[in-house]
């Protein structure tokens, strides 16, 4: 569904994303994991449009979407959740999840369809969809539910899920894995899902991917990736067996 090949981006000479290449098949979870710094957000803002590629090609059903404006690529039926949420905080959590749908679809939907899907969004990422909901109160989980609400709610096919936060406990973050899993059961929708921390990743992934420094050090099985050396060193520290 998506080719990535080669891409490459670099900050004043310093490359966050060195030549890296995968391709994501339809209907699996695809986990992209490595250290803090290794370039997992850099990728999936180069994917959606939220920055240009110095080099190399995106490939959505084999059309070059690299350099798309980031309204494009949504409209184009691919969403991203942001590793750091940023809601309206004036908004409701309804209002938050319906201008989503509302501005991230290619067709026009009416306000009361926006709300509609905005609804079946929220209950989907286990918040309340009732219209007097508020952003206050919602803990780092509760805005990771937040963020990934809105992006279901523009209808996509593929989902690029920044999970990469501090402050979930074992229990939500087994609960996130629950809700990605049931997003791609129940809707079809193909997903990546980032991480720094492999944890409850591997249970729920088909294929991973290993970055470190920008590179792409590792793709195979979650049951192959804790007996590569190459992993255990960037994980571990030289010198592990
Ligand atoms: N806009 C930018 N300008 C300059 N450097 C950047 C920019 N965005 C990212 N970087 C650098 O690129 C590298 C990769 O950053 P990135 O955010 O992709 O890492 P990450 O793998 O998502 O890390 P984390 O696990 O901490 O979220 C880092 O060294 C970061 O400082
Ligand atoms: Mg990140």
């Amino acid at each position: 569904m998506l080719a990535v090949e080669s891409l490459t981006k670099s900050f004043d000479g310093f490359r966050a994303v060195n030549r890296v290449s995968f391709e994501l098949r339809k209907g699996e979870i695809l986990g992209l994991i490595g250290p803090n710094g290794s370039g997992k957000s850099t990728i999936f803002n180069l994917i959606a449009g939220a920055l240009r590629p110095t080099s190399g090609s995106i490939r959505l059903d084999g059309s070059e979407i690299g350099g798309m404006s980031a309204d494009q690529v949504c409209h184009l039926g691919l969403a991203r959740t942001f590793q750091i949420p940023r809601p309206f905080r004036k908004l409701s959590l309804l209002g938050n999840v319906a201008l989503a749908a509302f501005f991230g679809q290619r067709q026009r939907v009416t306000r009361g369809e926006a709300e509609r899907q905005a609804a079946r969004a929220l209950e989907l990422a286990g918040l309340p969809s009732d219209p007097r909901a508020t952003t206050g109160g919602l803990g780092a989980a509760g805005l990771k539910k937040l963020e990934l609400a809105r992006a279901l709610a523009t209808q996509p096919r593929i989902l690029l899920a920044d999970e990469s936060l501090g402050g979930l406990d074992h229990t939500e973050m087994d609960q996130a894995a629950a809700v990605l899993e049931r997003i791609r059961a129940e809707l079809g929708i193909t997903i990546i899902w980032v991480e720094h921390i492999m944890g409850v990743l591997m249970r729920v992934v088909d294929r991973v991917i290993v970055l470190d420094h920008g590179e792409n050090i590792f793709e195979g099985a979650p049951t192959e990736v804790a007996q590569d050396p190459r992993v255990i060193e960037v994980y571990l520290g030289k010198g592990h067996k």
